[in-house]
This record gives structure tokens, C-alpha cells and sequence, in this order.
């Protein structure tokens, strides 16, 4: 198929840009027009296969979802029919039951087969339930059957960070078959928080060999999003190794790697474009720039020199930018203006190299948490110097975070109503459904009450204690997050009108949100979509004049230096008091239900990340602080 203009590709090594480059891969703006992409792809070997059946080998896992989100699609407004399509399954998980919420013949139904027309009879998914002798015969049939086909025509892929395609994980050997094979310890971990835990993710599972998959006619890899950047990197750029098996995928002729912005963002073409191309050196490729060098030479920027300039190819930002002193200057300026102790602006004092406004003295500030905690975890410290330094701060918890509280916390504060309110009936009925209840199954509404309001308490205790009145706290149960599993629906007008008519009811001098997108959920993603789309119908009114966006980075990944354009430092005692703050969640500490791919808790997750950035600072030749938060601000 041909491919959308906006997607055209230039053959991987051909060019000096992409010569580092092994694999065929393409950067779609965002992963719904990656996703888009492919399925028409799909779509149109279907339609124009006639003469025999397509055999379309399928994945599980986050990345292919918004695929077949599109198939059923056209299946339903277009008339797609897979009546002629016979599909196999990468993989499964080995020893849970087809009918289990986990297992991925669950997953392919309720994503796929149940909602298009395919024949039963077609879909083939390797068994989990198998007895130990007899995986090798049926792995065996498995690949026979797809032999006995002429092979599979498609077959989609996802990469987990380990490398693996299928359940191939390190290891496996590139002329491996059909087999069982055990899973690696950080596929379990990334696993952990669809089976509550890592002790309940399966130890095997069955997989596709590399050999059947590479015998596909026809490949196409999907990768999105940041944390998937380091493997794409490595099997595209890297050397062909058993040690990263989406490698073996260089050896393929008719492979592509579908990947978005950010999966992409380590490729070097995009993460030191200078080492490969003619750059465009705009403020923030140089600022870019000039880390990565402080960084490889191990100098403060003030000791560049334009031998070290020179010896990492950076000799075209030199010739276009000037003396190397006039540089170092110029970025040393950059950050040094990026730091300050005032992030709502320092009254009557000249604002020309600060990051915020002086006036008006006292601010209006109105703090965006897509999470109950996200608030003290990202932003702890400057939300504690804003209230401190008379501003008046506002936090609006966008969502009700329900899922993320265990049963037995649950259980514990319903225990604590129960000596309260003895004999309630209501009462009687949630300690049932908490004591019967199986971990994975979805709460009733009720719980999911008593489970909000576990969380929205936690929020209450963190404002008093950092003094901030709690008619000030705004809890806004987004209906997008209410689903009580870890899908979530689409962001409707609700959500929306919802976020505008705070913005408009406060009418604030700055708003801080997430800009972090990495939550393993995808929450603070579309909490931030709902925030722009609001900020977009707002933008002509008046009162938004001065209004500044500044968007922090969650408990999951912060800015690159040469992204910051506001750093606040943090004192010991101050990070004490945050550390303090983000306790107050204890329903977020010790058996955390959703932790992610970092095992460390969200504190010391907090606490590590800001000492870091503060760390690089001062490598970088600005003064020594003990932390700090870091900000973008967000032109609307
Ligand atoms: C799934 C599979 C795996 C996943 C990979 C990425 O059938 O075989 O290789 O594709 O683990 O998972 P996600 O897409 O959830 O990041």
C-alpha cells in the first residue's frame, strides 16, 4: 500500500540522516495515525486477497489496541469482512484458562473477534492450558498448521522492553520454533499490574518461534510511547544479537517499524540529529546540544572548548553560532535564568531574567493533578513556596484515582466506619463484596465510593498540612476515569465542560498540569488532552491574557535539561516537608496496586529525580542546591 504522504519513508542506511539505521521504520505524529496507517494496511491485503484465505498473524498487549480499535471500525462502517481471514496468535500465557480476564484469548475477544465476523473456526490463539508433555506435539501442530497455509501473509508485532517479540525473550535463538519458553523478569514486572502483583503473573508462557514469525511475508512492529524509546533504538540502530531478539527482525526484507514521537525519540537521527545532518539550529537544538557535550566531555558548559566542539561534531553549530565563548555564555545564561526561588514571580523586583511575571504580586494559582497525589509527588515543594509566598492555590484533582486503592485498604477503613456505625446495612453489604471479592474483578460502585473517598481524605490530610484551606481543593471526578477497571473511556464533553467551567469560575494567573506522559494507564495523557482542548476554547476570553501555563513531569520520567524553563530549588527542609506531604497518600505506599516499570516508591522516586536534576545543574556549572522541581511552560 502506498503511504500516506505524511508518512513517507526513506529506506533505512540509504541516506546520511538514517544511516545508523538497520530496520525500515516510520515516525507517525501520534500512535492513533500510526494505528490508523496500519489497519488500513491490513484492511486493504484483505479486501484484495480473493483467490484464498489472508492468514493475519495477531498481537496482544497495549500497543495494537487502537488497531484493531480501527478494524472493528471498518468492519462496522465499511463493510470490512473477515470471513476470508484465518488468524494466529503470537502468544500466551501458560497454565491460566482461555476464559481467564488475563489470558489473551480473552484479550483478542474482547478487542477484536467478538465485535468483527470472523469464523470461530479461524481464529487460532496458542492453548495455555496444556499438559507439560504434551507442548512439544502441539507446538509442533501450531506451526505446521500455519506451514499447511503457505505461512502467514501479516503478521503484526508489539516489543517489550526486554526485547522480545512474541514472548521471545533474550536468548532465543533466531531458527527457534513454536515452543514454551520462561518469561524474562522484567516482562513480569511489566505485566505486574495487570495481575495485581508480580508473584500472580504467570512464570511461562507459550510464543511463536523468531523463525515462524520471520517467515512472514510481511512485518509491521508498532512501538509508542517514551518508554519504549531505548529498545526501538537498540533493535534499529544496534547490532543483530540474541541478547535484544526484535534484532533478528534486520535480517527481514519486508519489515517496518511503525512508531511514534516519542518511541522514536532515541533513534540518532532525531535524539543528535547533529551527528548525522545539517541542522536547523534553532534555541533549543543548540541548548540540546551543548548538554549532550557537557555531558560527553564531562565539563561545565563555561569550560568548552572549541576542541571539544570540534572532536563530537559539533563543528557546524560552532560555524553557525560563533566563538565557542560567546556560546557557553549565551547557554549558561539560558539556565541560569531558568532557576528561581520565586515560581509565582518576585514582587517588585525586575522580572526581565526570571521565569515568571512580578505583578500581580499575588497570583491566582490553580494546580491540575490527574491523580489525588500527583500534586505533592510532582510539584511538592513549589506548591508548598506558592502558598507560603501569599498566593492563592487551588488544586483541582482531576480524577477520582479509585482503582489504585487495595481491597484490604478498603477493608481497613470500612472496619474503622463499621465500630462508628454499627449494624448499617450499607455497611454490611461492602464488607461482603471486599471479602469475597477477587483481586482482579471489578468493584461495585459503592466500593468505588468508599475508595474515592479513601483517596480524596489523603488529600485533605496533605492540605492541611501544608496549610492550604480545603475549600480550596477542587475534586472533579472526571466520568472519563469512572470505568472501575484500568481501561478507561473516551474523554467526552463532560470532561471538558467540566475542566472550563473551573478554569473560567477562578479565572487563574497560572496553571501547572501534568505534561507527563508516561503513566503506565494513560491518565495524566488524557487529562492533559482535555486540559488543551480546554485552554484552546478559552483563549480568546479576556482573562486568559494572563494566564501562563507550566506543566510539570510526574512519578514517571521529568524533562530533559534543555526542555526546563523553570527550575525551583529545594532546600533539605523542604524536602522533608514534601516528602512529608506525598506520605499523607498512604493508600499510594508500600503495596502500591499500579507502581509501573520503577519499583521504588513514589517519595523516593520523587525525592531521587529532583536531587538528579539538581545534581545536573551543578555539573553543569550553576550553584549547588539540594533539589529541584522542574517546569515547561505551554504556549496556547
Ligand atoms: C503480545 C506479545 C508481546 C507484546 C510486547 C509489548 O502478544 O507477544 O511481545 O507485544 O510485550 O507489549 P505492550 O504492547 O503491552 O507494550
Amino acid at each position: 500500500m502506498e503511504l500516506p504522504l505524511n508518512l513517507k519513508h526513506i529506506p533505512p542506511g540509504k541516506y546520511q540522516e538514517n544511516r545508523f539505521e538497520k530496520i525500515h521504520n516510520v515516525t507517525a505524529i501520534s500512535e492513533a495515525e500510526g494505528a490508523r496507517w496500519v489497519a488500513e494496511e491490513i484492511a486493504t491485503h484483505i479486501r484484495s486477497c480473493i483467490d484464498r484465505p489472508y492468514i493475519l498473524g495477531l498481537a496482544t498487549g497495549s500497543s495494537p489496541i487502537r488497531v484493531y480499535q480501527y478494524l472493528v471500525q471498518m468492519h462496522r462502517e465499511e463493510g470490512l469482512s473477515f470471513k476470508n481471514v484465518i488468524t494466529f496468535n503470537l502468544d500466551e500465557y501458560f497454565g491460566i484458562p482461555s476464559n481467564d480476564l488475563q489470558s489473551y484469548h480473552h484479550f483478542m475477544h474482547e478487542h477484536l473477534f467478538d465485535h468483527i465476523d470472523i469464523d470461530p473456526a479461524n481464529i487460532h490463539i496458542p492453548k495455555g492450558e496444556l499438559n507439560v508433555s504434551s507442548v512439544r506435539t502441539y507446538c509442533q501442530g501450531y506451526d505446521e498448521k500455519i506451514a499447511s497455509l503457505g505461512g502467514l501473509d501479516f503478521q503484526l508485532l508489539g516489543i517489550g522492553r526486554t526485547g522480545h517479540i512474541g514472548f521471545n525473550e533474550p536468548g532465543s535463538h533466531r531458527n527457534s520454533a513454536t515452543r514454551l519458553i520462561s518469561l524474562d523478569p522484567v516482562t513480569r514486572a511489566d505485566a505486574a499490574k495487570d495481575f495485581n502483583g508480580m508473584d500472580k503473573v504467570p512464570a511461562k508462557a507459550i510464543t511463536m518461534g523468531i523463525d515462524t514469525i520471520m517467515n512472514a511475508k510481511r512485518i509491521v512492529l508498532l512501538a509508542w510511547g517514551q518508554h519504549k524509546a531505548p529498545i526501538v533504538s537498540r533493535t534499529i540502530e544496534g547490532t543483530m544479537t540474541e541478547v535484544v531478539p526484535a534484532t533478528f527482525l534486520q535480517e527481514h526484507n519486508n519489515t517496518t517499524c511503525l512508531l511514534d514521537q516519542e518511541s522514536s525519540a532515541s533513534l540518532t537521527r532525531f535524539n543528535t540529529p547533529w551527528l548525522v545532518k545539517d541542522c536547523d539550529w534553532t534555541d533549543s537544538l543548540k541548548k540540546k546540544a551543548i548538554v549532550w557535550l557537557c555531558g560527553k566531555t564531562s565539563k561545565s558548559i563555561l569550560k568548552l572548548t572549541q576542541r571539544d566542539y570540534n572532536e563530537h561534531g559539533l563543528s557546524e553549530l560552532l560555524a553557525t553560532a560563533g566563538q565557542p565563548y560567546d556560546l557557553n555564555i549565551w547557554m549558561f545564561n539560558q539556565l541560569q535564568k531558568t532557576i528561581t526561588g520565586w515560581p509565582g514571580g518576585k514582587p517588585n523586583f525586575s522580572d526581565e531574567n526570571r521565569p515568571e511575571r512580578a505583578e500581580p504580586a499575588q497570583k491566582k494559582c490553580l494546580i491540575f493533578s490527574p491523580h489525588p497525589d500527583d500534586d505533592v509527588i510532582s510539584m511538592g515543594a513549589t506548591f508548598a513556596r506558592l502558598i507560603d509566598q501569599g498566593h492563592e492555590v487551588h488544586v483541582a484533582y482531576q480524577t477520582s484515582g479509585n482503582i489504585a486503592v487495595s481491597d484490604e485498604d478498603a477493608l481497613r477503613f470500612l472496619e474503622v466506619f463499621e465500630t462508628t456505625f454499627q449494624g448499617e446495612k450499607n455497611l454490611k453489604t461492602l464488607k461482603k463484596e471486599l471479602l469475597s471479592k477477587e483481586v482482579n474483578n471489578m468493584a461495585s460502585p459503592m466500593v468505588r465510593t468508599l475508595k474515592g473517598a479513601i483517596r480524596r481524605s489523603e488529600c485533605m490530610g496533605a492540605a492541611r498540612f501544608l496549610k492550604l484551606p480545603l475549600s480550596q481543593l477542587h475534586f472533579m471526578d472526571l466520568p472519563f476515569y469512572e470505568t472501575g477497571t484500568i481501561k478507561k473511556k473516551a474523554p467526552s464533553m463532560t470532561d471538558l465542560n467540566q475542566t472550563i467551567a473551573l478554569i473560567e469560575e477562578l479565572k487563574p494567573h497560572q496553571i501547572y498540569a501534568a505534561g507527563d506522559l508516561a503513566d503506565p494507564h494513560g491518565t495524566h495523557r488524557i487529562c492533559l488532552e482535555i486540559l488543551f482542548k480546554a485552554l484552546e476554547k478559552l483563549k480568546k476570553e479576556p482573562y486568559m491574557k494572563d494566564c501562563w501555563v507550566w506543566l510539570y513531569r510526574g512519578a514517571w520520567q521529568e524533562w530533559d535539561i534543555h526542555e526546563i524553563e523553570m527550575a525551583v530549588p529545594i532546600s533539605p527542609d523542604q524536602v522533608a516537608q514534601k516528602r512529608n506531604s506525598i506520605l499523607y497518600h498512604q493508600s499510594q505506599k508500600d503495596r502500591v496496586m499500579f507502581q509501573g516499570e520503577d519499583n521504588r516508591e513514589f517519595w523516593l522516586r520523587a525525592e531521587e529525580r529532583n536531587r538528579d536534576t539538581a545534581l545536573v545543574y551543578n555539573e553543569l556549572g550553576m550553584a549547588e542546591y539540594e533539589s529541584m522541581e522542574a517546569f515547561r511552560r505551554y504556549h496556547y
